[in-house]
């Protein structure tokens, strides 16, 4: 077991890493360290999703800043005395990718590049080499593969082949957490995860965005013919899969994260509608009736699907929460939170979205 005591988290304004903080204070047995939040707050990011952690002050600390600022890095660095980080920050949404890549690449690339070098700056010992009692873990996703046919699973030994500018961003910045291991030492561990839901995830996902939708009464797009299979995981089993990894993974080796749950998205969607019916009063009928197919992501992946036997059979992990539970709590938790729903559609993504949801519906 590792012994974690100063943790760098990027991202945590955002969904996965919000959720990561979460569970390191409130769940994570034996963890009493310290953990600090670097995030830019860009549009996805949303420093009021830990506000009551950030009120009880004590072992959590935000930083606000870009994972791309050199000094802003080496700063916190030394001022927490990091010796683990775990990267979540990124731009995540493929559709955005498609709509304006700069951005993936600045901080998907060159800012996962600022922290390894950063921490390898950091981590350096007198003699040349460094230090192996700490960690480097960077979150990545099954899209690095690209898109599978009718059959088969993502191994971590499948070739990468990225079809869109996030996933291309994506593996680039896996080929150089490997490449620090490799070259330098550092200690890295690398997990690539399915689709994750759940709550604080931001309403231009499938699933959120089609809750909100369902709830104001708004169309819900479909991609294509709506057949495209993603595999569906609840975030709090990623994130107990990620502390494993911190305790127990193996220096230098990617974990395969997943549901092994896949799901055609027109299928997906018609199981949440009779759940967002259910919860919220609403006509199964017509929320059904409400779903709109509209021209297709250019270069959709067609289906992804995650073998996930080395984290289970090697680190003990396994899924927990079945799919029907997961949407359910989901649905649960937007239906009591508008007010942080009304707190993030404003601004930059309020404009976004008109643009790009539902002027073309
Ligand atoms: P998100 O978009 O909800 O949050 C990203 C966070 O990163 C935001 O808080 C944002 O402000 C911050 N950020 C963006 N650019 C930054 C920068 N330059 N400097 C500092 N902070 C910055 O993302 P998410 O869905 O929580 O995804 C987190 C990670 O998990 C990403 O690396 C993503 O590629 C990966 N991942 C996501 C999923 C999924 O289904 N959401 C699945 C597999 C892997
Ligand atoms: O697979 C892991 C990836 O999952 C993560 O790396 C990404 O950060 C995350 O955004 C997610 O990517 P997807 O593109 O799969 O997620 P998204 O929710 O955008 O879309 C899920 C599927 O639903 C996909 O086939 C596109 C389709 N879709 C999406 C939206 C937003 C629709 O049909 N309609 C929609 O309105």
């Amino acid at each position: 077991m590792r012994s974690l005591q100063n943790i760098l988290v990027t991202g945590g304004a955002g969904f996965i890493g919000g959720n990561f903080i979460r569970f390191l204070l409130e769940k994570a047995a034996g963890f009493s360290g310290r953990i600090v939040n670097l995030d830019a707050l860009t549009y996805a990011g949303n420093r009021k999703s830990l506000e009551d952690l950030e009120a009880r002050g004590g072992r959590y600390f935000f930083e606000y800043g870009d994972i791309s600022d050199r000094p802003t890095v080496e700063a916190i660095f030394e001022k927490y005395r990091i010796d683990t980080v775990v990267h979540f920050a990124a731009e995540s949404h493929v559709d955005r990718s498609i709509l304006g890549p700069e951005a993936f690449v600045k901080t998907n690339v060159m800012g996962t590049f600022t922290l390894l070098d950063a921490a390898r700056n950091y981590w350096g010992e007198s003699d040349g080499t460094l230090r192996q009692d700490v960690l480097f873990h960077h979150i990545s996703t099954d899209e690095v593969y690209g898109s599978l046919g009718e059959t088969g699973a993502f191994t971590e030994a499948t070739a990468y082949d990225p079809r869109s500018p996030y996933s291309a961003s994506k593996a680039a910045s896996d080929h150089l957490v490997m490449a620090y291991h490799h070259t330098y030492g550092l200690p890295v561990t690398l997990s690539n995860c399915s689709n994750n839901y759940g709550p604080y995830q931001f309403p231009e996902k499938l699933i959120p965005l089609s809750i909100l939708n369902m709830l104001e009464g708004k169309p819900l797009p479909v991609y294509g013919d709506g057949r495209n299979i993603r595999d569906w995981l609840y975030v709090e089993d990623h994130i107990r899969a990620v502390w494993t990894i911190l305790q127990k993974g193996r220096t230098g080796e990617k974990y395969h994260i997943g549901g092994e749950n896949e799901w055609e998205n027109i299928q997906l969607l018609r199981v949440l509608i009779d759940i967002t019916a259910k919860k919220g009063g609403l006509d199964p009928e017509k929320l059904r009736g409400s779903i709109t197919y509209v021209t297709d992501r250019p270069g959709h992946d067609r289906r992804y699907a995650m073998d996930c036997s080395k984290i289970k059979e090697e680190l003990g992990w396994k899924q927990e929460l079945g799919f029907e539970e997961g949407l359910e709590k989901t649905v649960d938790w937007y239906l009591a939170n508008p007010g942080w729903i009304a707190g993030i559609r404003t601004g930059e993504y309020r404009k976004w979205i008109e643009k790009n949801y539902e002027k073309r519906i």
